[in-house]
């Protein structure tokens, strides 16, 4: 189960880390490993439902968006995300700057591949979630796609995205949880547990990469949790909705009008 409200997690600690700059070495290099496969193993093993989560993230934060508006998705590999937003903000005419941000090149390389195949607008940038190179108060949307679990300190960053949102702006976290029914959640630990670091394993050739993913999902804090963490951060409207059966969950909430600083 996700470590319960309240829980003592700082931030993503794959196995054998002992701190925050050894944990962010691990996943950085995690991520350049298995790059090349992503895209095919993550709609493989989701069985598509991935780009379903995306677009659905993306209806639900588009509407507030104006022409001009800015966004930014941040840990975005392979851009997924931020191509969804585009597409959806382009559909409602409101044509928004869209940046993505990682900080693993071979993401960043994928992504931009894919932009120009698309003939997306998206911009692509090497960034790092916790130290963002952008001013305070740039953007009207700050987005992410189940890479808040690999921050390795998950309160830096909340407070970098809060920092880069002007008042008012939205904040929207899509990230895996665990099902808190006991016989879907018996089912999907099987799956999430035993079959999915062997099958992602052999197609990616890292199966460490894909122990990880379970492993971090388990100690990812309940979604209860998370959303305290952003009412404590400055966040206000902060709500949840958990999605099939609470596999994944979408956060969101606003930088408060008057919030610190
Ligand atoms: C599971 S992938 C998600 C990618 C994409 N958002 C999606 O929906 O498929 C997590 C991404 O977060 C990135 N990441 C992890 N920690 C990061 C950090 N501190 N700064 C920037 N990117 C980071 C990784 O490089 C990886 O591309």
């Amino acid at each position: 189960m996700n470590a319960g409200p309240k829980s003592p997690v700082t931030g993503t600690r794959p196995e054998g880390t002992r701190d925050e700059a050894e944990a962010a070495r691990r996943v950085h290099d995690l991520f350049g490993r298995i790059a090349p496969r992503y895209d095919l193993l993550n709609h493989l093993l989701s069985f598509s439902l991935d780009r379903t989560w995306r677009t659905r993230t993306a209806r639900r934060v588009c509407p507030r968006l104006r022409p001009g508006s800015r966004v930014l998705d941040v840990c975005c590999g392979t851009g997924d995300l931020a191509f969804a937003i585009e597409r959806e903000s382009r559909r409602g005419s409101r044509g928004a700057q869209i940046l993505g941000g990682d900080f693993v090149h071979a993401m960043l390389e994928r992504a931009r591949g894919k932009a120009a195949r698309i003939s997306s607008d998206v911009q692509f940038l090497a960034v790092d979630a916790l130290r963002l190179p952008f001013a305070d108060a740039t953007f009207d949307l700050v987005a992410v796609a189940f890479g808040f679990r690999n921050l390795a300190s998950y309160a830096a960053g909340i407070d970098e995205f809060r920092r880069v949102l002007r008042p008012g702006g939205q904040l929207a976290i899509l990230e895996f949880s665990e099902p808190p029914g006991p016989a879907f959640g018996r089912l999907y630990r099987f799956y999430f547990r035993k079959i999915l670091p062997v099958l992602g394993g052999l197609i990616s050739g890292s199966r460490q990469a894909y122990g990880y993913l379970p492993a971090s999902v388990a100690r990812f804090p309940s979604p209860e949790d998370l959303a305290e963490r952003l009412r404590v951060a400055g966040f206000s409207s902060v709500r949840f909705e958990r999605w099939m059966g609470g596999i994944v969950a979408l956060h969101l909430a606003e930088r408060a009008l008057d919030a610190r600083g």
